[in-house]
């Protein structure tokens, strides 16, 4: 299993992150690989909308994410991860996220299918620091057609509410057995 992680808040080491390395133990632990990109590391422009990809499915900007659509193209197993920020994914996320756009013009437009048959899974890894019935509901969305236009099934969420200081989600014991059982279920063909 080849496993990207990308990590989506500012802040190293915080609770997303905590909770994504836990789930990741699983994976190396079952001989698989995983790697990390930290998106706020990364010099990436948003996309201008400028339909450039419309017609060859690439991404016209050159930059940070360039090599990464290969990345993802490669990894078996995607892990988005990111803090709840107004209700959504963080802006780092949503960046990344729209430069997609590249992959879905591939996929609707080009009608190119990339990942068909491949049994690529998607997840999101989120935590917010209030407890609202709808707190996740916006992320959830959004990472949903990510992985859509990514040709990638999304397979489900791990999502921690009321934890806000950076290390607050290693204060809940509970928590980090759900995301060691998280990574079990995703080695083990559950999720
Ligand atoms: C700019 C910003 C916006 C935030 N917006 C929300 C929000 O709308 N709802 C919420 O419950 N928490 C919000 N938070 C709190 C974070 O989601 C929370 O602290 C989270 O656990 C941080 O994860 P991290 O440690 O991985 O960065 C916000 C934090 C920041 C810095």
């Amino acid at each position: 299993m080849k496993m990207l992680v990308v990590l989506g808040s500012p802040r190293k080491n915080g609770n997303s992150e905590t909770l994504a390395r836990k789930v990741a133990e699983a994976v190396e632990k079952s001989g698989g690989a995983v790697e990390y990109i930290r998106l706020n590391d990364l010099n990436m422009r948003p996309c201008q909308g400028c339909g450039g990809c419309e017609k060859s499915g690439n991404c016209v900007l050159n930059d940070d994410l360039t090599p990464i659509f290969q990345q993802v193209d490669d990894a078996d197993r995607l892990v988005l991860v990111s803090p709840v920020y107004f209700y959504g994914l963080s802006a780092q996320c949503k960046i990344f996220g729209d430069r997609f756009q590249s992959r879905w013009a591939r996929r609707y437009l080009l009608k190119e299918r990339f990942g068909e048959g491949k049994g690529r899974k998607g997840y999101l890894i989120s935590t917010a620091a209030t407890v609202g019935p709808k707190i996740f509901d916006c992320s959830i969305l959004t990472a949903r057609y990510i992985y859509d236009a990514m040709d990638v099934e999304y397979a489900g969420e791990l999502l921690v509410k009321g934890v806000d200081k950076r290390k607050a989600v290693l204060e809940a014991p509970d928590e980090m057995a759900r995301a060691e059982q998280f990574g079990r279920d995703i080695v083990e063909g559950r999720l």
